[in-house]
């Protein structure tokens, strides 16, 4: 399913801006849901992936539950129509004001990531007169093989109660009279191509899970977060990511017990690839070795390759021409580091191009910021 660029419709709008790709994004769903059917598995989507409130109403339309991590998530999965019952809230530095909001609108589950935080939400739900749910964010210390900033399941990470201190958790939150141990959370890092790791996980849980039985202990939740990546490098040959072969991965290897439900944390595989920036040719620069083509969209609009070296595939998606060069495309922004790619082949390009940012969907949107007091990108949809 190829994203198709209304390239009439985008010359009359201000640039740079994020254009969505709807059909794409239900197709997506469609996919991931189709997988799920007749196993007991919930998938929250990630909202830290993208807050779009557009995006919000399709991933609530399609039935899926939602997984914060701020005070200002939670806001914005209630103002697109999601329940508190619907949310799961993580988060390894949650203030009171938020564990507050999470209490008074009976969240699903808090993910907790540490024994001074367990011990607060119990004293907030104890003032409020209620019991919070709360699953135990477990760090298992495998290695997800990915880039430095986005791993997060090693012992080494801030996320999440290590193993030696678990059984301590346990004990800890079973004594508590306003917190309600439903489960265990894991999450080891995004943009996961290789589901070894998965596999790992799944037979770190399963120990976990005897060493619990003999203990006479059991969860009603599991939880194993998100990570599954998406294709950067063809995001037309691969728009929809490989959802069965992740979700085979768990049902292949992780031992549910019986009525115990598995939840995951989608965000990047959702939303990545129904999204890309959009951008206009201001110049096109031929330096002494390279040639630049200045675009009016910065790392503000898109921080991913110069905060995490990514790559996203760019477009000339207005050139008729069949004549290519190599171009290094870079932004307005005063930095170095504002650049999304070197040696793009790309065809003939000339001021007032269109360029596409491909697989933006994810990470992008949500994450631009006004350095420069620049504006925040616009969005647009393909169902407008
Ligand atoms: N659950 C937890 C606890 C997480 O920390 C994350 C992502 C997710 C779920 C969703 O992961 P996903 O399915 O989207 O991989 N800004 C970075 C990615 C940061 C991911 C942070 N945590 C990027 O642009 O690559």
């Amino acid at each position: 399913m190829k994203t198709i660029f209304p390239i009439n419709i985008f010359k009359h709008c201000a640039t740079p801006f994020y254009y969505y790709d709807i059909d794409l994004l239900r197709a997506t769903l469609q996919e991931l849901k189709s997988c799920i059917k007749g196993v007991p598995y919930k998938v929250h989507y990630a909202v830290k992936a993208n807050a779009n409130p557009r995006i919000l109403h399709e991933i609530k339309e399609a039935g899926l539950s939602i997984d914060c991590v701020s005070g200002g998530e939670i806001v914005a999965a209630l103002a697109a129509g999601f329940k508190g019952d619907a949310i799961a809230f993580a988060g390894v530095g949650k203030t009171d004001h938020e564990i507050g909001l999470g209490v008074n609108h009976d969240i699903f589950c808090f993910n907790v990531e540490s024994l001074p935080e367990l011990e607060v939400i119990n004293e907030i739900a104890a003032t409020k007169g209620k019991v919070a749910n709360i699953a135990l964010r477990v760090n298992p210390n495998i290695d997800a093989h990915t880039h430095e900033y986005i791993t997060t399941g090693l012992s080494e990470n801030k996320f999440g109660i290590n193993l030696e201190q678990l059984d301590k958790a346990v004990d800890k939150a079973m004594s508590m009279p306003d917190v309600n141990l439903i489960g265990l959370h894991f999450h080891i890092g995004s943009q996961l191509l290789d589901f070894k790791p998965y596999e790992m996980l799944c037979n770190r849980i399963n120990e976990l899970q005897d060493h619990f039985d003999a203990r006479g202990i059991s969860f009603k939740i599991i939880n194993v977060g998100g990570g599954l990546g998406i294709d950067y490098d063809d995001p037309d040959g691969n728009p929809i990511p490989d959802f069965k072969g992740y979700f085979d991965t768990f049902k292949q290897h992780l031992k549910l017990r019986p009525g115990q439900e598995l939840h995951f944390e989608l965000g990047r595989s959702i939303v990545g690839q129904c999204g890309s920036l959009i951008a206009r040719v201001l110049y096109v620069k031929n330096g002494t070795k390279r040639n630049f083509i200045i675009v009016d969209a910065g790392m503000t609009d898109l921080i991913r390759p110069a905060l995490y070296q990514a790559h996203h595939v760019a477009e000339n998606i207005t050139s008729t021409s069949t004549e290519t060069e190599l171009y290094d495309i870079v932004g307005p922004i005063c930095e170095s580091s504002d650049k999304f790619a070197s040696d793009e082949k790309l065809p003939s390009t000339h001021r007032g191009d269109l360029i596409a940012l491909r697989s933006a969907g994810a990470y992008g949107e949500v994450m631009a910021m006004q350095y420069n007091c620049r504006n925040l990108p616009k969005s647009h949809f393909s169902h407008d």
